[in-house]
């Protein structure tokens, strides 16, 4: 008996060192460029998909996902964000990446084969050791499922029908657009929004709030994975430059949003007086109104799937924003979904 305790004792002692000498003598290859073996494929790619179902149990309920307007953003993001590893239906996967080991995966191929909660999981928390990285901004489940919902999309969209998801149709030719806000119109151009876009209306906004904003995003007070990324790489110069650009632009006259008039109605009294009994304060005392401060954003006119989903970030204290959010946190901790909704149906139609 004492016999074999001693041979387990050596033997732990002399596995790691045996281990550590291996990978001091150099023998192990790290090299990219011979592959794995078939074996080592499998077992990666067994444990990295045994990995994403347990914890896709925990992601709890999947939010609907054929809203059409959670798409355009997503889309954006995936040609900056994911098409240069992943290719999309306008372009294959560069030469450079399919030398990646693992290399990408031609997302329109693996996309069924997970579940909504799995793609989730994966996008959120990227894939160790392979390249494949984690959404920018860990707080922001929001954009994450709506990257599931173009995801999911993904399969059934041609090379034409991606250009537009994205905005990217037709980009260049606009004669008027300067060379910086380029990549900001696939997104942004007014012409691409409507009132149940996640991404908002830029045009008439106070150039102050603009360059608060474009700062928030840049030094990452205002957490966005999608507005980090584009933000990403521009000098802190060119911010006043596009803040400036679009304070010039005029919003497109569309029609008026469409909403049910008692609930417009619901929203104006809110938006006129507050609710005393729990503190929330009048939103006109600080919005739209003439002599506002201009570093508050506009509201009128703005598209009520956004001002929706900006509210419910405000209530969970996870919008941020300029030094002046707290100002805007406080006011609609007390707000619930239907007065949202109202407020959201109020302003956009306005
Ligand atoms: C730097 C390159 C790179 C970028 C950028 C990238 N990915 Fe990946 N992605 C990978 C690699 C490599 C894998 C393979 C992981 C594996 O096989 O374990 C992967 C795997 C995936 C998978 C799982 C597919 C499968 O069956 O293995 C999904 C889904 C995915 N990526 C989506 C995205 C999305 C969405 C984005 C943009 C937000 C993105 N990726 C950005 C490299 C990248
Ligand atoms: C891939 C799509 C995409 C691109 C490209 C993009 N944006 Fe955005 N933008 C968004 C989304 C989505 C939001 C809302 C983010 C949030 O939840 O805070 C946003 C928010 C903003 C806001 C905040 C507006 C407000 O009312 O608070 C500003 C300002 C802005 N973007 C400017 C820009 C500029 C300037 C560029 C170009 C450098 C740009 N965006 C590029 C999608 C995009
Ligand atoms: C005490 C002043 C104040 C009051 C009252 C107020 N807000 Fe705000 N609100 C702000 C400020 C300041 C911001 C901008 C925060 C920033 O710069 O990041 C803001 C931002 C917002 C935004 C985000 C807009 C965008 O473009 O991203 C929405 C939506 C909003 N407020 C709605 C409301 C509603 C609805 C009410 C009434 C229930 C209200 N606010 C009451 C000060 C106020």
């Amino acid at each position: 008996m004492t016999i074999r305790w001693k041979h387990l004792i050596v033997l732990a002692i002399i596995a790691p060192l045996l281990g550590l000498a291996v990978g001091w003598s150099g023998l192990m290859s790290v090299r990219a460029s011979t592959g794995h073996w078939a074996v080592t494929d499998w077992f990666l790619h067994w444990v990295m998909r045994n990995s994403v179902s347990a914890r896709a149990v925990a992601v709890g309920d999947v939010p609907p996902l054929d809203d059409p307007g959670l798409i355009p953003g997503a889309a954006g993001h995936f040609e900056t964000g994911c098409a240069v590893c992943h290719g999309s239906p306008a372009q294959p996967r560069p030469d450079s990446v399919l030398a990646m080991l693992p290399p990408p995966p031609n997302l329109k191929v693996v996309v069924p084969e997970w579940t909504d909660a799995e793609l989730f999981e994966i996008v959120k928390h990227g894939v160790r050791f392979t390249g494949m990285p984690a959404w920018p901004v860990q707080s922001r489940d929001d954009e994450v499922w709506s990257m599931v919902a173009f995801l999911r999309k993904l399969p059934d969209i041609d090379a034409e029908a991606y250009l537009q998801a994205s905005g990217l149709h037709g980009l260049g030719h606009a004669g008027e657009v300067s060379p910086l806000p380029i990549t900001c119109e696939s997104c942004h151009a007014e012409s691409k929004l409507n009132d149940g876009s996640f991404v908002p209306r830029l045009a008439g906004q106070s150039e102050a709030y603009l360059l608060n904003a474009l700062k928030a995003y840049a030094g990452k007070t205002r957490p966005s994975g999608i507005m980090q990324v584009a933000v990403g790489t521009l000098s802190v110069e060119s911010l006043p430059e596009l803040a400036a650009y679009y304070t010039k632009q005029t919003p497109a006259a569309r029609a008026g949003a469409v909403h049910d008039p008692i609930l417009i109605e619901k929203g104006r009294i809110l938006a006129e007086q507050g609710r005393y009994a729990d503190k929330i304060p009048a939103c006109l005392s600080c919005h739209d109104k003439a002599d506002a401060n201009p570093a508050y954003p506009k509201l009128s006119g703005q598209n009520s799937a956004y001002l929706q989903n900006q509210l419910a970030l405000f209530r969970s204290g996870g919008r941020g924003g300029s030094q002046y959010h707290h100002l805007m946190t406080g006011a609609a901790k007390e707000l619930t979904a239907d007065d949202i909704s109202a407020v959201a149906a109020y302003f956009s139609a306005r």
